[in-house]
């Protein structure tokens, strides 16, 4: 069976009775003036339809039997010769789907399949538009169901709780989008000298992400050299590398609507001083053990605290935090060097959907999940330390599935300091 009906059959046997979804597309969005921003597919929708225009959504009518339906744009001559070739309604069956409508039909055909039933579900992004409309709607057309604000529950959580767990055909591609971009990241260790724009460097990812098949990037990429490596979500990218610096680099390409996720951080001329070896052998034996940790007896929280606990015993011994290594986690004296979790779930969306609990408890790691794993140490030069230890920011991030019940690690760009050296010297 087509991966996107049986991903559709799983939802609806999810569903009560008497119940109809509405699943939306993503919009087009204007970036400025008549010119509009690369369209990105809404990551539920997409995930369950395999359709990548705009004004689009998905019905999913279960009263009885369960009946899918597509809205879609109409087929337009005209548009098409300017925007591209559109599905159209009268197309739908090639995407596995039996029932097509035009898209302004939308409030139209939803009323009429609510006639009957007892439960609405929706997107939480559409809740609050498609209240009013089908409140107008159900009005219009004189049919009676109980539309309250209470009566529309969430579909959500039930499409990410099977995005959580990927398929063999969705690791597959996942493992490529690690591989152009962990490519991406040697190629820019022997790119990067000193005097280049950080913008520069990111140029070297996106050649490297397009000449091996992906488009897009995953996120904006942080190119940080020195003090910049600091700013968590630093994606401006126009200050000049520095000799003696290093540059952390947090990039990763979308290949075909999936994301990869790893950060390197390497020295601009080449050379680790001491003090950037120092804080780096701590940052990549935190990220060691935090994989390590990763099975199905444990979960995100252990994996966070081990992490936590490797830097705060590296800091602890070259005297950057003082006290004993239980007062520092007690009072987050570490927090003003490492300030965010270990990792997200990684998939469609890079910090990707599923709950980190349930049924109210922490969960464990399952075959078929996906994280980052992730810790950072960033020294700002407004902290009271040593000034050769100012301005060093670094992270070390990876992909890893967790496959027969231990890590598997899917990003292969090199980490180890003395590959680095020696790659950047080559
Ligand atoms: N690239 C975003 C993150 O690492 O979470
Ligand atoms: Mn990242
Ligand atoms: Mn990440």
């Amino acid at each position: 069976m087509d991966i996107f009906l049986e991903r559709r059959k799983k939802l609806a046997d999810l569903l009560p009775d008497g119940s109809v979804t509405i699943i939306h597309s993503a919009n087009q969005k204007i970036r400025n003036g008549d010119t509009d921003y690369s369209f990105r597919q809404d990551s539920d929708f997409l995930y369950l339809t395999n359709f990548n225009e705009a004004d689009a959504a998905l019905i999913i009518e279960k009263k009885g039997n369960t009946i899918f339906h597509l809205f879609c744009a109409e087929k337009d001559e005209v548009r098409e010769k300017w925007e591209g070739p559109r599905l159209g309604p009268e197309n739908i069956s090639q995407l596995g789907f039996e029932s097509g409508y035009k898209i302004d039909d939308l409030i139209l055909k939803s009323t009429e399949f609510l006639n009957g039933a007892d439960h609405l579900f929706c997107q939480n992004k559409s809740e609050k538009k498609l209240f009013f409309a089908l409140t107008k709607g159900l009005k219009d057309q004189k049919i009676n169901f109980d539309l309250n604000p209470k009566n529309i529950k969430s579909i959500d959580s039930l499409i990410h709780e099977l995005r959580l767990l990927k398929s063999s055909e969705e690791i597959g591609i996942i493992q490529k989008a690690c591989d152009i971009s962990s490519s991406a990241h040697e190629r820019a260790m022997k790119a990067v000298k000193p005097e280049m724009y950080e913008y520069q460097l990111e140029a070297e990812y996106l050649h490297e992400f397009m000449i091996n098949g992906a488009k897009e990037c995953a996120y904006p990429s942080i190119v940080g050299g020195g003090e910049n490596a600091c700013i968590l979500h630093y994606s401006k990218n126009t200050d000049l590398l520095k000799d003696g610096d290093l540059v952390l680099v947090d990039a990763g390409c979308e290949y075909k609507g999936y994301a990869s996720d790893i950060t390197r951080t390497f020295p601009v001329n080449g050379k680790f001083s001491s003090e950037q070896k120092l804080i780096y052998e701590i940052v990549l034996e935190s990220q060691k053990q935090s994989i390590e940790s990763i099975s199905e007896k444990s979960n995100p929280l252990e994996t966070h605290k081990k992490s936590l606990e490797v830097i705060v015993e590296g800091l602890l011994s070259i005297g950057l935090l003082k006290g004993s290594k239980e007062e520092v986690i007690e009072t987050q004296s570490y927090s003003k060097f490492y300030m965010h979790r270990v990792g997200h779930w990684l998939g469609l969306d890079v910090h990707d959907v599923g709950g980190y609990e349930k049924d109210g408890k922490v969960r464990s790691y399952e075959n078929g999940m996906i994280t980052t794993i992730e810790p950072g140490i960033y020294i700002s030069k407004e902290e009271n330390v040593p000034d050769k230890f100012k301005g060093i920011g670094i992270r070390i991030e990876d992909d890893v599935l967790v496959e027969n019940n231990q890590p598997k690690v899917l990003s292969s760009a090199i980490k180890e300091l003395d590959d680095i050296q020696q790659l950047m010297a080559s």
